[in-house]
């Protein structure tokens, strides 16, 4: 995953337009106090969140804890899987944001996620959602991008091919190659990575937030061109 570009995650999205995202974000979860932000990376939200929610984080990668601590002090984080952590706390609204979803590998995995996710909110708590693509949205031979940021002392250019694996089955998965090119006045490191995630349908979204006892609906109205699934655990 992002084990070795952890250091340079803020750098490669800082085209991401945070400030206007969190504004929706807001805007759905009127009258939450205390949020959990599950799959939460450098804490980037949180600069924006923190100011109307009592945030927590959670992330697999202890690298993007530690940048999501230093960023904002205020917020409370934890290294954890999704999957199956136990907070021992319910919070208002729970949020998983930028299709991190997608690194789930199975269904079963993502019925669990569902699970402890209810487990973690309030009766009446929302739960928001942004996927990753589905596998309809998956356009084969459209998968080559560069991306070039730069700072005063550094260049990352990263450069990705994606791959669908198991095109047609139950779960069809990306696969995609990162390559990475870090140039300083020191030199130039280069280093690989693969992200495999999951393309979940609609239909397989929907039945795992009802099977973890949610209402929930589809939004094409995204914080992206991702659009939204906005769930509410029933009381
Ligand atoms: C594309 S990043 C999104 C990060 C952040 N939400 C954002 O919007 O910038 C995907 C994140 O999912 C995290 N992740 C992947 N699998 C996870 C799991 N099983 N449990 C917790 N975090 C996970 C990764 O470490 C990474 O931070």
């Amino acid at each position: 995953m992002f084990t070795h570009s952890a250091a340079y995650y803020d750098l490669i999205y800082d085209w991401k337009d945070y400030a206007s995202e969190t504004t929706k974000i807001r805007s759905l979860l009127e009258g939450a106090g205390s949020l959990l932000d599950v799959a939460c990376g450098t804490g980037q939200h949180h600069r924006y969140l923190k100011q109307d929610f009592a945030v927590t984080g959670l992330d697999i990668l202890p690298e993007f804890i530690e940048i999501a601590r230093a960023k904002n002090p205020e917020c409370v984080y934890h290294v954890g899987d999704m999957q199956n952590f136990d907070l021992g706390q319910q919070f208002d609204a729970v949020t998983c944001l930028f299709s991190s979803i997608g690194y789930l590998d199975s269904l079963d995995a993502l019925a669990h996620t569902l699970q402890c996710l209810a487990r973690h909110l309030k009766p009446g708590g929302g739960l928001i959602i942004e996927p990753w693509l589905t596998p309809d949205a998956w356009v084969s031979g459209r998968n080559l991008s560069t991306t070039v940021s730069q700072t005063m002392h550094k260049e990352v250019c990263r450069m990705s091919v994606g791959q669908i694996e198991n095109e047609g089955g139950e779960l069809p998965v990306s696969v995609q190659q990162f390559g990475y090119l870090i140039g300083s006045v020191e030199g130039i490191e280069h280093f690989s990575e693969t992200h495999r995630m999951s393309l979940f349908s609609q239909d397989q979204m929907l039945a795992a937030f009802h099977q973890a006892g949610f209402d929930c609906v589809y939004s094409d109205e995204g914080l992206t061109n991702r659009g939204l699934y906005l769930g509410r655990l029933k009381a």
